[in-house]
């Protein structure tokens, strides 16, 4: 019984000296800073474990806390990377060092470590130190780079002046304006804002000299690099009051790193315009194809209208949907409306060509080719109204042997000839005579010639040479034409639309 309670009394009186112990361990540290004197015995960590210890040093402060004056941060950045992404995607990727300098008084260790030239750590260090809170603004993510351990470096040289590095990748916003793609230059940018402190408390600057520096392996695939600056400024916080809870307010202090792209052409060259003129081109082989040969050239106008949708459709997939009209669609609606235009050419043509009636004409010209084709109908009733009101005599005769050539001819072959061997007149006019006078009838403006001939007949020579066109002649005549205009007019259009691309 008596050992039992020795032996817990022994226990006993083990434990509280335990934890009396650990009481007065505890006591010990807290108190006194480690001291800085003779600095230069130390190792790197243990000198700044000493320097930046939490009895002299609040990482939450500024640098210059105690006498209130600003804080100037400088900035410099060197690219290695931009990759503007799909346009459709309106962003853009950089890898990047951004590198940030500022003094921190409380890191001037020249008095206590005058032999040390340099504090050199990585993200340990950071954690101990007052480092400034930057954001991108248009970022739409970012990360630090880095595989094992991410890419930050430190230095703090002996009068306290911190540079602070770090390896970053970035996508940011760019608002693109694709009004003249894909002719098109873009300018995108980086900006950097202060996060916490307004622009009375931290300033950012650039460097001097060269703030960003691009390497000179910076490949763009599809754009090249045209120019790019960098501005300081002041942005207004208008979300202040989310920012720091009413707290700090007005204007922070921001960066921007601006960068100009020209889009490369040559790949929309090769891949667009110059298969689609190809395929316009194509379109026009149907002017070499007989009229009525409907079913190669309907063939060919769908078929170059089908692919060529399917070429640009596949060009305007990598788009953005915007609502304002861009250079390569008004390219498009060119292209289409030539093929379309060949299509309808090839209907109109077509339908002349399946008509009976020859058509006279006063000269060959389009304007009277036009004129005739476009109005077979109006022309034979204006005539007769002419007729009519002319003379009252020869106009009975004549309207009736018009009409009576129109119901005869309509479901007959040819027309005029016909008419000329049924309705002739009195054996004493010889036949060429009579057929200039029928043609004048038919275009109506035979009234007053028609009055000469009817008295003396055959005295006076015709004063105009008439020609007779077969409906298929015309089409002929047409597609001839058609195979110079349209090559011509789409000359025009690309004449047109690359000088306005080009100096616009
Ligand atoms: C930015 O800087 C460039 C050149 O340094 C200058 O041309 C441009 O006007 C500046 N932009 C602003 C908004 O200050
Ligand atoms: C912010 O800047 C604007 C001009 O840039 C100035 O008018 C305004 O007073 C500033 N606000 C504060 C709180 O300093
Ligand atoms: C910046 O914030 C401080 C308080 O943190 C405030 O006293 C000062 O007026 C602000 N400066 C500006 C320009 O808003």
């Amino acid at each position: 019984m008596d050992t039992i309670i020795s032996i817990i009394y022994t226990l006993l009186i083990v434990i509280c000296h335990n934890a009396q112990g650990q009481k007065n361990q505890l006591l010990s540290v807290a108190p006194d800073c480690p001291s800085l004197e003779k600095g230069d015995i130390y190792t790197q960590s243990e000198f700044l474990g000493r320097l930046a210890h939490q009895c002299r040093y609040d990482r939450l402060l500024l640098p210059t806390y105690q006498t209130g004056d600003t804080v100037y941060v400088h900035a410099s950045a060197y690219v290695y990377f931009i990759q503007p992404a799909e346009a459709h995607d309106l962003n853009f990727k950089l890898h990047f060092l951004l590198q940030l300098r500022w003094t921190d008084p409380r890191l001037a260790y020249a008095l206590y470590s005058p032999e040390r030239s340099r504090i050199i750590g990585e993200s340990d260090l950071r954690e101990r130190i007052w480092v400034p809170h930057l954001y991108m603004s248009n970022e739409q993510s970012s990360s630090l780079m880095g595989t094992d351990s991410k890419d930050v470096l430190i230095s703090v040289t002996p009068d306290g002046e911190v540079l602070f590095s770090r390896r970053m990748q970035a996508v940011l916003y760019c608002w693109m304006n694709l009004q003249k793609f894909p002719f098109d230059d873009q300018t995108c940018s980086m900006n950097l804002e202060s996060w916490k402190y307004n622009a009375s408390i931290l300033r950012l600057m650039w460097e001097k000299n060269n703030p960003v520096r691009l390497s000179s392996e910076l490949h763009l695939t599809e754009y090249s690099l045209l120019d790019f600056w960098t501005n300081e400024s002041v942005v207004r916080g208008d979300i202040e009051n989310m920012r720091l809870g009413g707290g700090r307010s007005g204007n922070y202090s921001a960066l921007k790193f601006t960068f100009k792209l020209g889009r490369e052409v040559g790949y929309y060259l090769m891949d667009y315009f110059i298969p689609s003129m190809m395929i316009v081109a194509m379109s026009w082989v149907t002017f070499w194809l007989q009229a009525d040969a409907s079913a190669p050239r309907i063939t060919l106008g769908t078929s170059t209208m089908l692919s060529f949708i399917t070429l640009a459709s596949s060009q305007a997939k990598t788009l953005p949907k915007v609502s304002y009209i861009k250079a390569s669609e008004i390219w498009f609606l060119g292209c289409i409306g030539f093929i379309f235009s060949a299509l309808v050419e090839f209907a109109f043509v077509n339908t002349i060509w399946r008509r009976k009636k020859a058509v006279s004409l006063k000269k060959v010209n389009s304007k009277y080719i036009l004129k005739s084709t476009l109005t077979p109908r109006l022309a034979r009733k204006e005539l007769q109204k002419e007729l009519q009101e002319s003379s009252p005599q020869l106009s009975k005769s004549r309207s009736c042997s018009s009409l009576n050539q129109e119901t005869s001819s309509d479901p007959a072959g040819p027309g005029y000839n016909n008419y000329l061997t049924v309705h002739s007149f009195p054996s004493a006019m010889n036949l060429p005579t009579i057929t200039t006078q029928s043609f004048d009838d038919l275009i109506g403006q035979g009234g007053k010639q028609q009055q000469g001939h009817g008295s003396e007949g055959s005295d006076e020579p015709p004063k105009h040479t008439w020609t007779t066109m077969t409906p298929q002649e015309i089409a002929t005549w047409i597609d001839k034409r058609s195979r110079i205009m349209f090559p011509l007019l789409f000359i025009l259009f690309n004449i047109i639309y690359w000088t306005f691309v080009y100096c616009l």
